[in-house]
């Protein structure tokens, strides 16, 4: 059974996700043992292989339908070992994307069906949804022009980037209760993370 508290915060390359959830670690983590920060892909063995073949490998053809099943499998593999036992421990998960990464990502933008994608998803996760999720949202002309690493926004494309940011923002609308966007365009480092400092305690305050 359920007892936890889980969240996740998601965005497009640039988007300086990472960035915020490396500060949420520093911040949170030095008070509570009662939290796990995770991301998709690559926190199981198995993910961490995984990771390697989609993330660093170039060299390696892989078509659009085998790109999702691997990101499915880096999944089911995560949450058996770990989302579920640490929720089932009552502990609050942060986890660095999710399905709706897939959904934006590999239907969106890829083009492959989201219904399907959808429906995988509710396979694997045997229908474990976040109770929270943070979508950092800003334009990716604007994520390209600040972001250090640029390459990935440009190794997929701005048009690409821009498609998945439709993605989001299209879950967003049919699940309301569960997201919460923070326009990220005009905000400095710190005030995004004050901004999902406050959502977090708010929502997860709201649930206890
Ligand atoms: P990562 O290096 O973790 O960077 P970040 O999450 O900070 O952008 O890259 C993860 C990449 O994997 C990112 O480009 C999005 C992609 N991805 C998918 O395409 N589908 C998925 O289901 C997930 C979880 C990630």
């Amino acid at each position: 059974m359920k007892k936890g508290f889980f969240i996740t915060i998601e965005g497009c390359d640039g988007s300086g996700k990472t960035t915020q959830w490396d500060l949420l670690k520093q911040s949170l983590n030095q008070n509570s043992n009662n939290l796990v920060f995770t991301r998709e892909p690559g926190s199981t063995d198995l993910g961490k292989e995984l990771r390697k073949i989609l993330l660093n490998r170039e060299d390696l053809i892989l078509s659009a339908e085998a790109e999702l099943l691997l990101y499915l499998a880096d999944r089911v593999q995560h949450i058996k070992e770990i989302i579920r036992p640490a929720l089932e421990q009552g502990k609050t998960i942060i986890c660095d994307r999710f399905f709706d990464s897939t959904i934006a990502y590999q239907g969106y933008a890829r083009g492959l069906s989201i219904e399907k994608i959808v429906l995988l998803n509710n396979i694997i996760t045997e229908n474990l949804k976040p109770d929270l999720t943070i979508f950092l949202d800003v334009d990716p002309n604007v994520s390209l022009s600040r972001s250090k690493d640029k390459n990935k926004i440009e190794f997929e494309g701005l048009e690409f980037q821009k498609k998945v940011r439709e993605g989001f923002l299209s879950i967003a609308k049919t699940d309301i209760s569960r997201f919460e966007i923070i326009n990220t365009t005009n905000l400095s480092i710190e005030e995004v993370h004050i901004k999902i400092l406050e959502l977090i305690k708010k929502k997860s305050c709201k649930n206890n």
